[in-house]
């Protein structure tokens, strides 16, 4: 049964209108279940704020009206990844945390090298896993391009991934507003960015297709019990995410990770994460940054 069907026609009073705290408990339930995020009620408001225009855009006439829609009818199935978006917090940017690349180029990079000598052009195999709409995953492409063309002697493949599809969906465009890229180096511009100016349109970048073969986006969820993807990985960016989960989840994802490096291989929490990571068995070699003996 579409939504409208059980609208009419007043309209949503934004001061007047909320979640019931049981309707609330509810949406805060499902989220932490399915994608991990906490959502006490302090972050109420925020997730009224982030739903009021697509209910409207539903034609329904309030929360309640949408509540019953989601939970009494068949809703849930329609909207179980809008929810997703609208909860997550997508925020990102190039160069964001800037020593971790530093840390990529001059320790990490040279450190799995040395221990594949004897290969000829080995593979790194960098991991986003919590990508949002891909700065961090094209910041890592950009560094390792300029390191492997001065060395000579590696090639490297990027995976992005994140739970929310609307994000995922901008990584693979690859196009980003402007004024996104200040953080990025002059000289990276000039090498790995397009610029369109459309009299009349806010000014875009795009990243030049050779950086986009080599960075691939795909949708996971890190609450899955276990991920599809290879169990060689040399580095595991995991920025800014388990802020949002409690402590048992934070770790059973780090776990989980954990398996995904190879020997050697280094993991990257976000710097104010850096506390989860002093629970794992790794050694710390940087602010933030661990190896996997
Ligand atoms: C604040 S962004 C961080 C982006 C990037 N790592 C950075 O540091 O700039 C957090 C991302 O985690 C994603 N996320 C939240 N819960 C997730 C889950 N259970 N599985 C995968 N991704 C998730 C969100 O969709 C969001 O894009």
């Amino acid at each position: 049964m579409s939504p409208a069907a059980h609208a009419s026609t007043i309209r949503i009073d934004d001061d007047q209108d909320h979640l019931t705290a049981l309707d609330y408990k509810r949406i805060a339930t499902l989220i932490g279940d399915e994608v991990g995020i906490k959502l006490p009620p302090a972050k109420r408001l925020m997730v009224e704020g982030r739903l009021r225009k697509h209910i409207r855009a539903l034609g329904l006439a309030s929360f309640d009206a949408y509540c019953t829609y989601l939970f009494k009818q068949d809703g849930l199935v329609a909207e179980r990844s809008f929810l997703i978006d609208a909860v997550t917090t997508n925020k990102t940017d190039f160069f964001r945390e800037p020593e971790h690349f530093q840390c990529l180029e001059q320790r990490m990079v040279p450190a799995l090298l040395e221990q594949r000598r004897g290969e000829r052009q080995p593979v790194l195999k960098i991991w986003s896993a919590a990508s949002s709409t891909g700065a961090e995953a094209f910041t890592l492409a950009m560094v390792l391009a300029d390191l492997a063309a001065q060395r000579g002697d590696f090639r490297y493949a990027i995976l992005g991934t994140d739970i929310s599809t609307a994000v995922l969906a901008q990584g693979q465009r690859a196009v980003y507003p402007a004024e996104m890229i200040t953080p990025v180096p002059p000289a990276k511009q000039a090498r790995y960015l397009m610029f369109a100016r459309k009299a009349g349109t806010r000014s875009e970048v795009r990243i030049v297709p050779e950086l986009r073969r080599l960075v691939r986006f795909a949708r996971l969820n890190l609450m899955d019990k276990s991920y599809p993807f290879d169990t060689d990985v040399d580095v595991i960016f995991l920025r800014n995410v388990l802020i949002y989960f409690d402590k048992s989840d934070q770790e059973a994802v780090i776990a989980r990770l954990i398996k995904h490096l190879r020997p050697g291989g280094y993991l990257v929490l976000g710097h104010s994460e850096s506390m989860i990571g002093t629970a794992i068995t790794m050694r710390q070699v940087a602010p933030a940054v661990f190896q996997k003996p």
